[in-house]
């Protein structure tokens, strides 16, 4: 009986803590007993979804980190205060109230609907289910109203590269986890008559459209605006029964497309809840060729539209730049402030007190080389791990090539000493799982590179900054914040700035290797990685030359062009890569203050190499040979020898060759020797 009057007694003070806020008779009133996975479906955007379409949803979420429904009936049966109850007001405040019990929850509200989950890798094992989802609908029937529905969160699988431990039990099998977590909370739905609310089966659908595996955020919790929204969408719909495609709430940082694709599958979801819709949108993109490819993005060439390319001798008050001095002094520096502005977003300055180690070093290549290893910091906790190939028994520095690596050092070559991420590090840019050693060795010719005397100098982009729309919370891009601020102003970096800046600080510390000649270091990448080549040349003239491997939009092709990859594909499918300001240009390249030839005569005097591939529409060929020879042009006038820029197309596909590599070493031989 004391115990009872207790009970209420808390609840009592527990709406006063918790705010009770105004409601209206139509309110509803939804609980989770839950964990994290709750946190992201219903804590964010789900009143504010309710709220668009003039619902009043109460949230109420008793949440403790990885909890079992074992867990949670035992802390039932004891009234263990063992909760953190974190609760969304009619209003739409949020409060958090630590050690709750969930007699005390239960009794805060009159409850409309009841939500219960399992933890995530259990949810997909029947064992774990009884008697312990029984004895909590037992136990919570004595406690709410009568009409309170009763449901069940199916939860989803893990990305498919993640090491959650619990993976272990689908064999790693993202479908088959998903599968069975069909199957399993299928069956415990129809046993105790509870409704399903389908966020795996969401997940999983997003999972089939082009946004893949960008749904969650470290390989099982929920992407921060991706993932939450879509399942808040999922919990929308299976509470008000209510399409919500076409919903006016809008997350912060989440753009249209992406919107679309949460709602549609979402909606898909909840029509299908035990089996994968394949959701159709209005501009479906073709995935065959690991490309995403909108179908309407014109690659023939007759359609081009007409257009004027900006006059890279004209400066931006209308005066013509007339000696090689003013190029230098005024319109270059301006030209570059308006592609950091504008397009990339500007960068911090170097590491004050850089501190960094050498890891590793050994021999490699069968003793024609030195592998040396360098973790570099640029935050307390956060480095980015270099991995250097040098010629061996060089004497003096040598001149070197500096480039990023798509997915990891140890896939440059098949070398057993390269060394992989630390697991929890490499968690928080979205790689779970090791990449196979080697898998990427055919873009590092080492044997030409280092034969010809030079030294390959390489890190993984994730070390500066994963290459996923992660709300620019992770690498380096919070180093820029000041107190209190989130996201990046409109003219601050994404993360091609931020991954060349990266490239730079690698050369601060190349300054320091007596093995290498940091004055003789050519900025090198492919695609994405030679946009940020070019980026890093361009901002930093310490490189002395840069290279340029089929950049295509963003890189060395011409905006205006519209041919193959456009600003409005690029932004939408890499949100994060560029600044907020850049967001203006899309369907609107006319309007941009420049265009690529002019970035690409930012690297002058130092030389310079384009490459396109024939095949690889996608970033534009001849838009990348124009900007190229548009380039030549200011090289010309300032007077600088042909024989500083170099350009070829070979046949073929979108990749980094040896062929082009053969070209790029003799160029290098030309300048850099
Ligand atoms: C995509 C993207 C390109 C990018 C390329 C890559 O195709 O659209 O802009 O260059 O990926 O980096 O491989």
């Amino acid at each position: 009986m004391k115990k009872r009057l207790l009970t209420i007694l808390g609840a009592l003070l527990l709406g006063v803590a918790l705010g009770a806020a105004p409601a209206r008779p139509d309110t509803l009133r939804m609980l989770c007993i839950a964990n994290s996975f709750a946190v992201d479906a219903v804590e964010q955007n789900l009143h504010e979804i309710a709220a668009a379409d003039g619902h009043i949803l109460i949230i109420g979420n008793m949440y403790i980190g990885g909890c079992s429904l074992e867990k949670h009936w035992h802390n039932a049966e004891r009234d263990s205060a063992a909760y953190s109850y974190r609760k969304v007001g009619a209003d739409g405040v949020r409060r958090v109230r630590a050690n709750a019990r969930i007699s005390e929850a239960l009794a805060d509200e009159p409850w409309d609907v009841l939500v219960f989950q399992q933890q995530s890798a259990m949810a997909g094992q029947p064992e774990t289910f009884e008697p312990w989802l029984g004895n909590l609908l037992s136990y919570a029937k004595t406690q709410v109203p009568r009409r309170c529905k009763r449901m069940f969160f199916q939860t989803w699988a893990y990305a498919g590269n993640a090491t959650k431990q619990g993976f272990e039990y689908f064999d790693y099998d993202q479908e088959k986890m998903y599968q069975e977590i069909v199957r399993t909370c299928v069956a415990a739905a129809k046993r105790h008559r509870l409704e399903v609310i389908p966020g795996g089966t969401a997940v999983q659908n997003s999972r089939h459209t082009f946004n893949r595996e960008n749904v969650t955020r470290d390989g099982y919790h929920m992407h921060w605006w991706f993932g939450r929204y879509l399942q808040a969408c999922t919990f929308y719909e299976t509470l008000y029964k209510t399409s919500v495609v076409g919903n006016a709430y809008r997350p912060p940082h989440l753009g249209e497309r992406r919107v679309e694709i949460a709602q549609k599958c979402a909606h898909a979801a909840c029509l299908h809840p035990t089996e994968v819709t394949r959701v159709d949108f209005d501009n479906p993109f073709d995935t065959s060729n690991g490309n995403w490819k909108p179908d309407y993005i014109n690659t023939d060439p007759s359609q081009v539209p007409a257009y004027t390319l900006p006059d890279a001798l004209t400066m931006q008050d209308g005066r013509k730049v007339t000696t090689p001095e003013q190029w230098y002094a005024e319109r270059r520096p301006e030209l570059l402030e308006l592609f950091e502005t504008q397009m990339y977003g500007k960068a911090p300055g170097p590491i004050e007190d850089m501190r960094w180690e050498i890891a590793e070093e050994g021999p490699a290549l069968d003793g024609k080389a030195l592998r040396r290893q360098v973790r570099i910091f640029y935050d307390k906790h956060k480095y980015v791990t270099v991995l250097m190939f040098l010629p061996a028994g060089a004497e003096g520095p040598v001149p070197a090539f500096l480039g990023m690596n798509f997915d990891g050092n140890a896939t440059v070559a098949p070398d057993p000493a390269i060394l992989y991420p630390e697991p929890n590090y490499a968690q928080n840019y979205g790689i779970y799982k090791e990449q196979p050693r080697g898998s990427q060795a055919s873009r590092w010719p080492l044997e030409d590179i280092l034969g010809r005397g030079y030294a390959l100098v390489t890190f993984h982009t994730s070390d500066i900054d994963p290459d996923f729309d992660d709300g620019f919370r992770n690498g380096a891009t919070p180093l820029i914040y000041k107190k209190g601020q989130h996201f990046p102003d409109p003219d601050q970096w994404g993360t091609l700035s931020t991954w060349a800046w990266g490239m730079s600080r690698v050369l601060d510390y190349l300054e320091l290797d007596p093995s290498v000649d940091a004055s003789r270091v050519a900025a090198i990448g492919h695609s994405r990685l030679g946009k940020t080549a070019l980026l890093a040349a361009a901002r930093d003239r310490r490189f002395a030359m840069a290279v340029s491997n089929e950049s295509g939009c963003g890189g060395a092709a011409l905006s205006r062009r519209r041919y193959g990859e456009t600003i409005r594909f690029i932004t939408g499918n890499f949100p994060h890569w560029f600044c907020g300001n850049f967001f203006q240009y899309v369907d609107n390249e006319d309007a941009l203050p420049f265009d690529q030839h002019e970035f690409l005569a930012l690297i002058a005097p130092r030389p310079l190499y384009v490459a396109s591939a024939e095949d690889d529409s996608w970033t534009d060929p001849v838009g990348e040979r124009i900007a190229f020879q548009e380039a030549q042009k200011i090289y010309d006038f300032l007077g600088l020898d042909r024989s500083l820029t170099e350009y070829h197309v070979r046949e073929g596909k979108h990749g980094l060759t040896r062929e082009d590599w053969l070209h790029y070493l003799d160029f290098a031989d030309k300048h850099l020797k």
